[in-house]
């Protein structure tokens, strides 16, 4: 790979030993997929921040690099491992709590942003279209890329710190136009009601296209929390974290010759493979990805003077949830006894055993609730899981 000059006394030490550290990981990256260069990178999300999947090993290589380490793009962190203020609320044990609040001190010390979220653009971390970034989260790699056209692999949480401590990325993979077009069109044929059908509709395409990207045909209109749900589904469900949506995403691409057609009943069978035939649930969980202010809006309204019976829990960016603070939605949701879990999320939280069974409206929900978690499954609309929670 060829190095600028600065870039080889970065190598070499002269700016550091994280920055050395980091450039070690993405040369070898780069050498690893054949990237010919470096590319600077606007901005990182950096994934695996949960003391759940970091272990003592994970926080001692976050210490080490926060010796001398300091991020020179703007920097968000994908969800922790619990609510960073109200972890007790949550039922997180205190050791576990410790831990993690040093992982979210040796972020802060590297002058990373220690929002913990996989909306981050949500929260300001919003990329234009042609940026090339270095983000870790797989959905929000997925929505960064297809829904506003930015450029990004979907990063392990090292070289995500790598790119932030040095502002570069090997220059491969989705970074470069030709792994950029889709090699499948998809003609949907089934009308998606809400983001939950659009995750069946990622769950479908995900097992069926074999990390090929589609472009898909077919669908006249769909919201930002559509597209995040799909985007957090297509890739779980093992997809590229990239597709195309014609008249919608911002691309613009010639339509591939191979086509597959997806019908109503094939929404309806991923449905019922997400459903373990549970009439009942003692966990609920909503914002996966974090919800958006709408979202929490439409919570509230289905809340509103009603008590909630099971454990629910919303997954947030704390700053969106202050935002539904000032317009009254917290109080009304928090009065009807959900909690809110901000910074963190049903699947990065230590909940194995805690739970038997879950409700939720997300694709990837389901995927990780049952591998990760042990599970059963329910799987349905908003309001179904919100109907769930009150009965
Ligand atoms: Fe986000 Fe956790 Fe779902 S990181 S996409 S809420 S699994």
């Amino acid at each position: 790979m060829e190095l600028t000059e600065e870039e080889k006394e970065m190598l070499e030490g002269k700016q550091g030993n994280a920055v050395k550290k980091s450039m070690e990981i993405l040369v070898a990256l780069g050498e690893i997929f054949g990237a010919k260069r470096l590319i600077p990178v606007k901005s990182v999300q950096i994934s695996g921040v949960s003391y759940d999947n970091l272990g003592d090993a994970g926080l001692e290589f976050l210490e080490e690099m926060a010796k001398d380490g300091k991020v020179v793009v703007k920097t968000t962190l994908n969800p922790a491992g619990m609510d960073m203020e109200n972890w007790e609320v949550l039922g997180i044990p205190k050791e576990f709590a410790d831990k993690q609040k040093m992982v979210i001190k040796a972020f802060e010390k590297m002058g990373v942003e220690t929002t913990c979220t996989c909306t981050p653009y949500f929260i300001g971390n919003k990329p234009g279209f042609g940026d090339h970034i270095a983000w870790g989260e797989s959905s929000a790699v997925t929505y960064s890329n297809s829904v506003l056209g930015a450029r990004t692999n979907k990063e392990g949480g090292p070289s995500s710190i790598a790119s932030a401590l040095t502002g570069r990325t090997p220059e491969y993979g989705y970074h470069l136009d030709e792994n950029r077009k889709p090699k499948v069109l998809v003609e949907v044929e089934a009308e998606l009601k809400n983001p939950s059908e659009f995750g069946a509709l990622g769950k479908i395409l995900g097992e069926k296209l074999e990390g090929r990207v589609p472009l898909i045909n077919g669908i006249r209109k769909a919201s930002t929390d559509d597209l995040k749900s799909l985007s957090a589904s297509i890739v779980t469900f093992g997809g590229a974290p990239l597709f195309h949506i014609e008249g919608i995403t911002p691309e613009k691409h010639e339509r591939p010759e191979e086509t597959i057609k997806v019908l109503r009943d094939d929404i309806e069978k991923a449905i019922n493979d997400m459903n373990d035939g549970i009439e009942d649930v003692d966990f609920i969980f909503l914002g996966c990805p974090h919800c958006s202010l709408e979202e929490l809006e439409k919570i509230a309204g289905l809340l509103k003077g009603k008590k909630v019976k099971k454990e629910l829990w919303i997954g947030v960016a704390r700053p969106v949830k202050k935002l539904a603070d000032e317009k009254g939605f917290s109080k009304t949701i928090e009065d009807s006894g959900a909690k809110f879990a901000c910074d963190t999320c049903h699947v990065v939280a230590p909940l194995k055993g805690r739970f038997k069974t879950i409700a939720t409206n997300s694709a990837k929900g389901v995927f990780y609730g049952r591998g990760r978690n042990d599970f059963k499954t329910f799987f349905g609309s908003l309001d179904k899981c919100i109907d769930m929670a009150v009965r």
